[in-house]
């Protein structure tokens, strides 16, 4: 396991730090400065982070390490602003309860998603992520719900008219989300997929920014993986601050985040894939040529037969 101490880089208003949350976090950010946190944090669960174990020595271990987190994220977080945290379903109900005395919860949301892949087989398989949606005050935040609408399933698609109202009324064709959100999980064969064993979709990301953020306000994610906040934050014009403890998930920050074309002279480049690495050699062509320069033959490399 690599440490390194604390590095920052900087440009057009998106910083990145890479080092340890709690010590940055302490250090580094002003109190009541942000206007969103999201929370993604080790789960406790067994996840391989690049080599870094997401495993206490108990659960109160892993508990009292989120509290520390915790109170110090609510600290920076603006009069005005909005705690997004998530955990894995076994844990959230300690952070639901530790919260309830130190915020306003506004929603518990269920990230669902569908699984093709084989599920648990002698229990209930997870197919679901929890979040809270929090706040400091509950008559002064912000929340967009006309950028997030959803099609409200019933208008939108059986056009019904409401014959309750007089005079009768089509049913609403759009609505704001309720709190259970569908997003598909990152797949290796999506375009935004990076080397990452946990990271949020672009969606979900998008939903949080836009409702309870508006252009210019400033998005920190203390556990940033793959920087999926700070990446979605810039496309919305919000400012971002982001921090990841280990190096490798930093420099797919500052390659998605474009504040860096080479890190210790190595050109930041997204690692390609493996059917990626199929086309790109279907693509290539071979040609041969006679010593005096007369093409022989063109292929491309897959035909060739050893
Ligand atoms: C659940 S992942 C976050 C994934 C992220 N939301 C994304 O979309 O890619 C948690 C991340 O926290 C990082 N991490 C763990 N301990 C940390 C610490 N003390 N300070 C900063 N980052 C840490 C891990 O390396 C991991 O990348």
């Amino acid at each position: 396991m690599k440490v390194f101490k604390m590095q920052v880089f900087e440009k057009d208003g998106h910083i990145i730090y890479n080092g340890d949350a709690l010590e940055i976090l302490s250090n580094q950010i002003d109190d009541n400065s942000i206007d969103l946190i999201f929370v993604d944090p080790p789960y406790n669960i067994g996840k391989d982070f690049n080599g870094r174990k997401d495993k206490w020595d108990t659960d109160k271990k892993y508990l009292d390490w989120s509290y520390y987190w915790i109170d110090l994220l609510i600290k920076k977080l603006k009069l005005t602003g909005s705690l997004y945290i998530m955990t894995s379903t076994q844990f959230m109900p300690y952070y639901d309860i530790y919260l309830q005395d130190k915020i306003n919860i506004l929603s518990r949301i269920v990230w669902y998603y569908d699984s093709s892949g084989v599920q648990a087989k002698n229990y209930y398989g997870s197919m679901y992520e929890p979040i809270l949606f929090c706040v400091k005050d509950k008559n002064n935040y912000t929340f967009n719900s006309g950028d997030i609408l959803v099609d409200a399933k019933t208008g939108s698609k059986r056009k019904l008219i409401d014959y309750r109202k007089n005079p009768p009324q089509p049913y609403n064709t759009e609505k704001v989300p309720g709190n259970v959100w569908d997003f598909p999980r990152v797949r290796y064969r999506m375009p935004e997929y990076e080397k990452h064993p946990t990271q949020k979709p672009i969606a979900l990301l998008e939903r949080i920014i836009k409702a309870s953020t508006n252009e210019g306000d400033i998005v920190l994610d203390p556990f940033s993986g793959t920087f999926t906040t700070s990446y979605v934050a810039k496309t919305l014009q919000r400012k971002s601050i982001g921090i990841e403890i280990d190096e490798d998930y930093t420099k797919i920050g500052l390659r998605r985040l474009s504040i860096t074309e080479k890190y210790n002279g190595e050109k930041l480049e997204k690692e390609i894939r493996t059917f990626e690495t199929k086309k790109i050699l279907e693509q290539q062509t071979l040609t041969l040529f006679e010593p005096n320069g007369t093409q022989l033959y063109k292929t491309n490399k897959t035909n060739i037969k050893k």
